[in-house]
This record gives C-alpha cells, sequence and structure tokens, in this order.
C-alpha cells in the first residue's frame, strides 16, 4: 500500500494506492456514510465490471451504497446530465453534511466532482477512480468540469476530494484500449520533468500494458506523488507550475473536440504531446532526436502520434480556433507548453495562433509532398 499526502493544509488529503483496496472500500468509506448508506455515482460499465467488488467491500462495513448510474462516455459530461445527477441527489436528500463517491472514470470523476462543488454550494467528495487514467490524472488535484458546445472542460469549478481511493486491480477489467490511452498520460509526467522515468516506461511501459502489477504500481505511485507536488505548490493553476500538466492538452482538446469526442482523451494527449515535441524541434527549443524518441516510444505501445491516425478532416486554422477557445488568449497569441527535451517541459505564454495554425497544416501533408 502506498500513501500521498496532497498537503492543502486545513484541506489536505490522503491518496491510498492499494492492490485489493475495493475490497476494504467500507472501512475507509465509514467516516464518510449517513445511517449506513453512502451516495456511489457510477456508470453502467464500472458498474458491471466492479460494481459487485464495491458493493461487497461496503457491505463487509455494514454500508449500502445508493447508486445513481450514468450512462458511459464522454456525451455524459454535459448540461444535461448534470442537471438530472443534480436532482437525483437532491431526491436523496444529499446535503452539506454529505459525500458522495465518485466511482469510474475520468467522466465520472469531473461529472460527479462539478455536481459535488455546486450542490447546495459544495457537498463532500470522494474519488474512486477505476481507470489508469483517472487514476493517475482526473481523481487528484480537485479538477472537475463538464463539456459544452464551446468544447472540453469548459465549465468547471475546483473541488478538493476529501479522499482518493486507487486500486490498480480494478484495471484487469478495464479494455485494453483505454489502458493504452491512459497510459499517455503517464509517459506525460516523465515528459515534463522526469527523463529517468520517460527511459523507465520506454523499458516498462509494454509489460505494465500486459497487466504486469508491480509496473503499473509504480507508475501509478510515481504519478500520484508527482502530481500531488504539483498540485500542493500550485493548487489553482495560476503560478505556472500545474499548467504544465498540460503539455499536449491545448492540441489534444482541440483534437477531441474536433472528432466529436471519437477519440479516447489519453489517444488524443498521445498526439498532442507529439504535436508539442514536434512544435519544439522545429523552434529549434528541443532536439528533434526526443521528439523522435517520443513518437517512437508512443507509436510502439501503439498509440496514435499523428493528426491522419485521429482522422481528422479540420484544417490547421480550424484546430488553431478551438485551441484559441481552449486556453486564455490574447492578440491573437496563446499558451502552449513546450519542452526543451525529454523531462523539460515550460510555459510559453505567446506563440501566435497563425504560426500555430500553419504548424498543423504541415502535420497533415503527406511525407513524400
Ligand atoms: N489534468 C490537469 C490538472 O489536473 O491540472
Amino acid at each position: 500500500m502506498t500513501l500521498v499526502n496532497v498537503e492543502l493544509g486545513d484541506r489536505a488529503y490522503p491518496v491510498r494506492i492499494e492492490s485489493g483496496g475495493l475490497d476494504w472500500a467500507g472501512q475507509m468509506l465509514a467516516p464518510y456514510a449517513r445511517d449506513g448508506r453512502i451516495v456511489v455515482v457510477t456508470d453502467r460499465n464500472v458498474l458491471a465490471a466492479q460494481g459487485d467488488r464495491l458493493t461487497a467491500g461496503l457491505n463487509r462495513a455494514g454500508l449500502e451504497p445508493d447508486g445513481i448510474v450514468i450512462a458511459p462516455g464522454e456525451e455524459s459530461k454535459d448540461w444535461s446530465h448534470l442537471a438530472r445527477l443534480i436532482d437525483d441527489l437532491t431526491a436523496r436528500g444529499v446535503g452539506r453534511d454529505d459525500h458522495i463517491v465518485a466511482f469510474g472514470g475520468g467522466m465520472i470523476g469531473d461529472l460527479a466532482g462539478f455536481a459535488a462543488s455546486i450542490l447546495k454550494r459544495g457537498v463532500g467528495l470522494v474519488q474512486v477512480p477505476t481507470s489508469l487514467l483517472a487514476m493517475v490524472d482526473g481523481a487528484v488535484g480537485g479538477k472537475t468540469a463538464i463539456n459544452t458546445t464551446a468544447g472540453k472542460n469548459m465549465v468547471g469549478a475546483f473541488h478538493q476530494p476529501s479522499l482518493v481511493l486507487i486500486d490498480p486491480d480494478c484495471l484487469d477489467s478495464l479494455p485494453v484500449r483505454e489502458l493504452r490511452a491512459g497510459y499517455a498520460e503517464i509517459v506525460k509526467y516523465g515528459l515534463i520533468s522526469d527523463p529517468d522515468f520517460f527511459a523507465w516506461c520506454e523499458a516498462n511501459g509494454p509489460i505494465l500494458l500486459a497487466g504486469d502489477q508491480a509496473a503499473r504500481e509504480q507508475a501509478i505511485a510515481l504519478c500520484v506523488g508527482m502530481k500531488a507536488a504539483i498540485v500542493a505548490e500550485d493548487e489553482r493553476d495560476e503560478a505556472g507550475r500545474r499548467a504544465l500538466l498540460n503539455l499536449g492538452h491545448s492540441f489534444a482538446h482541440a483534437i477531441e473536440a474536433e472528432t466529436g469526442y471519437r477519440l479516447l482523451h489519453g489517444e488524443a494527449v498521445a498526439i498532442g504531446l507529439c504535436l508539442a515535441f514536434r512544435l519544439s524541434a522545429e523552434h529549434g527549443l528541443c532536439p528533434a532526436e526526443d521528439a523522435e524518441r517520443v513518437e517512437s516510444h508512443l507509436r510502439a505501445v501503439a498509440l496514435p502520434t499523428t493528426l491522419d491516425e485521429a482522422g481528422l478532416a479540420a484544417d490547421g486554422e480550424r484546430l488553431a480556433e478551438r485551441i484559441r477557445h481552449d486556453k486564455k488568449a490574447a492578440n491573437g497569441k496563446v499558451r502552449l507548453i513546450l519542452a526543451r527535451g525529454i523531462g523539460q517541459a515550460f510555459v510559453v505564454d505567446d506563440v501566435p495562433l497563425d504560426e500555430i495554425a500553419a504548424f498543423l497544416d504541415r502535420q497533415r501533408q503527406p511525407l513524400d509532398a
């Protein structure tokens, strides 16, 4: 078992990473239950794959889950599902002193987390992530959101959980495509600030994806530790530190929105990471070999690395326009995360949008054109 503390003063909370932890969830969640019941928000797929384990784990401590089940998929992270969820929580009498449990992947963590942040001006939240992506990123750090027609995560709030419970055994039932997509976020941590960890990924990524328990627990613990440290330093994403976690994400969000969320978030992140490194290399900021190394590792684990693989019909200008909506933009310039090399990401505040558009157009031309 690994315990990582997110140091946020009187809002500090533990992230408990423990194989088989779900089987003992009742013990951990008992302080957040009322009259032996605890409201759990989940989706149909997670319910089918892990619902019995969570129920048995809760029952073992005399707790009963009161489940709210959402349709799976990113489409559920919208206004209409949020409104329905708020009604369902209100009908159950959830109040300021209660906690709700977000039991699922990134969509559930974001939707239930956002509902918790606004219901009665804020109710308690416990995150129990079941996807690799949510374990290493979404469930830790308090960012919650829904998507709107303007783009991904356009409406949201910071709402820190009281506890994050990670049971890596949940990954045993995760479809391999989703596992791989979550792995892109793991690679991201190495690319931001830890070249040794990126080298570890090159050596161990394939066995991690094949189900090696030690490798996945090691990676999850390391990523959660890195994220907890960043969040403790820059909780509200104001000091330029937390922004580093968005390496590849401006491109990824544009790709996701442009493809109607057909790509999984982590798949779009894999392409976004390659684009961030390629753009850095084109500007002479980062060695071309580093950009090639990033692409080659992601390709080796069967993640997409090019816009063509995303099947994008959009031109660079359209994607750049999406990026403008996604991020703070002023005078035709946006903030992007670029890199001086593997493990050396940094924030650039004034990348001209027309340069991004031209760069994206070049990515979509055949190599021999
Ligand atoms: N997923 C990026 C962040 O939590 O800041």
